[in-house]
């Protein structure tokens, strides 16, 4: 390097980021699912690795392209997200939980199409609760020092939700965002504010999802040290 040209303040990092949104199937053709577009956790993907970072980017459904230079684990359900990402931490830096997890998924799984028949009502679909891999990370560090980081979108008391999910979650940084008619879902755009477990409160005013990754990535480099 030149001098005076700083060290990418991530280089030598290893951190993991989850984006994108299970799909929990009920038959070989369908699934419960959400609308994350996996954009936010694919931006925080090319950041990392822009400031020097090893970056594993486990992509659930996102059909988005491989950002350059990151390693791509790709996955469908929760249950193989959870997989993905605790092997990836085993030696990260830093997770960055940006994936919609279903909460639930089909107690079971039909192996063939389930078929109307005749002209009888439908069964209902019973759910089972998936694991909470973001509070299982949290609660089990791979490393001492490990930086854990979750996504929220909330409607209503937006901060107060926040902090209390924070709590329960038992991560460092919490970004929450207001969710409602057109923002977030599918959007170039994000708000949020990020909320760490030291009781900071960093806004960040809407504007790209590149621009919430940075702050995302510059306070998880102060924890870092
Ligand atoms: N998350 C996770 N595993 C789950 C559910 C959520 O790791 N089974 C993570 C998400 O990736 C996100 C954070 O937890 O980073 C918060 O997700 P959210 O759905 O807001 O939290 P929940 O505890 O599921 O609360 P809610 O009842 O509001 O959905
Ligand atoms: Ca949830």
């Amino acid at each position: 390097l030149a001098r005076g040209v700083a060290e990418p303040d991530l280089a030598g990092r290893h951190v993991v980021v989850s984006a994108g949104g299970t799909r929990e199937p009920l038959d070989p053709v369908r699934f419960l699912g959400n609308r994350s577009s996996g954009k936010q956790g694919y931006a925080l993907a090319r950041t990392a690795a822009a400031r020097g970072a090893r970056v594993t980017l486990v992509a659930a459904n996102a059909s988005l392209p491989d950002p350059a230079g990151v390693d791509v684990v790709p996955v469908g359900t929760a249950v193989e997200l959870r997989e993905a990402v605790l092997s990836a931490a085993a030696d990260a830096d830093a997770v960055v939980m940006a994936a919609a997890v279903a909460d639930f998924r089909p107690a079971t799984y039909a192996t063939g199409k389930i078929k109307k028949k005749d002209d009888r009502e439908p069964a209902p679909i019973t759910l089972v609760r998936n694991p909470d891999i973001l509070a299982e990370i949290a609660a089990d560090r791979a490393r001492p020092g490990q930086v854990v980081v979750g996504f929220a979108a909330e409607t209503d008391d937006v901060l107060a939700n926040g902090r209390a999910k924070l709590k329960r979650k038992g991560c460092d940084l919490l970004v929450v965002n207001e969710v409602g008619e057109r923002k977030t879902f599918g959007s170039e755009e994000n708000e949020a504010v990020v909320l760490g477990a030291d009781g900071s409160e960093t806004p960040v005013a809407h504007g790209p999802k590149e621009a919430l990754a940075e702050t995302v990535w510059d306070l998880v480099a102060e924890r870092l040290g």
